[in-house]
């Protein structure tokens, strides 16, 4: 596996595959990458030549009272897995590489984000707007894969890509889980025991919003208040919110019907952590 810290270099490997027609399947992390991360890698083999995989934790999508400092970084380990799991290339690109200036330019997807998690960190997908599209015009892949985990985030995805015309399809895969439910994350490594143990309400109140729909429950503020409830019943989460929305527009659904996104954020002890549930045949 190659491993790139320059747009030079990456750029010149990418011209080179394209005069021999090798297609890329690329997958952008923020590193601390685990099973949901590979499991893209995976995906991407079976859709291209090869897979390349940028590891960059972006500053610009993080708020100054959030863990940018923090976030787990330990690129070697993430190199180790990459290789193990068929990577072709691994970008690292540095911070000054990235933004050798700060960026004047925007990309506000102003209606996909005025909700969840948009509501709740904003400029957020701001900086994730940004940084996708600058890593798209760098590697310029046949195919980019997303977890559904970050819905929000992929579905903005989808539509800056659209709207911008870059010429990379856009896939989306299923949210890898841990056997009790719990959808794998790169931040599940500051959960304590305890707080580990008490993630699970997350899945458990998505499983339990799903049953009163399947139970005939059409009303999207009952759904909502339904997984409210079960998170207060985790003395370790607190919920920051619970919503029912139309999985396309991200826009509320008043009366769910056939088919409705439900999404959660909550902090367990001090780590936000978001999950959600596609329903589908309401
Ligand atoms: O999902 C992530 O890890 C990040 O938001 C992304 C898409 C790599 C952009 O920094």
């Amino acid at each position: 596996m190659l491993v790139v810290t320059t747009i030079a270099a990456l750029r010149s490997r990418r011209e080179e595959l394209l005069r021999r027609d090798t297609r890329v399947a690329f997958v952008p992390t923020m590193g601390a990458l685990h099973e949901g991360h590979l499991a893209l890698v995976h995906r991407g083999r079976a859709l291209a030549d090869e897979v390349w995989v940028s590891v960059f934790v972006n500053p610009t999508q993080f708020a100054p009272h959030e863990d940018f400092t923090t976030y787990p970084r330990d690129l070697e380990s993430d190199r180790e897995a990459l290789e193990r799991s068929g990577a072709a290339v691994l970008f690292a690109p540095s911070m000054r590489e990235m933004y050798p200036r700060p960026s004047a330019t925007t990309i506000d997807l102003a209606e996909l984000t005025v909700g969840m998690c948009g509501a709740q960190r904003p400029g957020h997908f701001r900086g994730v707007a940004l940084v996708v599209t600058k890593l798209l015009n760098i590697v310029q892949p046949d195919v980019a894969l997303f977890g559904a985990k970050d819905w929000q985030q992929a579905t903005v995805i989808r539509r800056l890509v659209e709207d911008l015309n870059i010429p990379t399809r856009i896939e989306v895969h299923p949210t890898v889980r841990e056997d009790d439910g719990v959808a794998l994350s790169s931040r599940n490594a500051y959960l304590s025991p305890p707080e580990r143990a008490a993630a699970r309400v997350l899945s458990q109140a998505l499983g339990n919003a799903e049953e009163a729909i399947r139970a005939g429950e059409r009303r999207g503020s009952v759904l909502e208040a339904l997984m409210a409830e079960r998170v207060a019943g985790e003395p370790l989460a607190h919920l920051q919110y619970a919503a029912a929305v139309d999985p396309d527009a991200l826009h509320p659904v008043r009366i769910v019907t056939g088919r409705v996104l439900l999404a959660l954020a909550v902090f367990v002890g001090s780590t936000r952590l978001i999950d959600n549930l596609l329903v589908e045949g309401v």
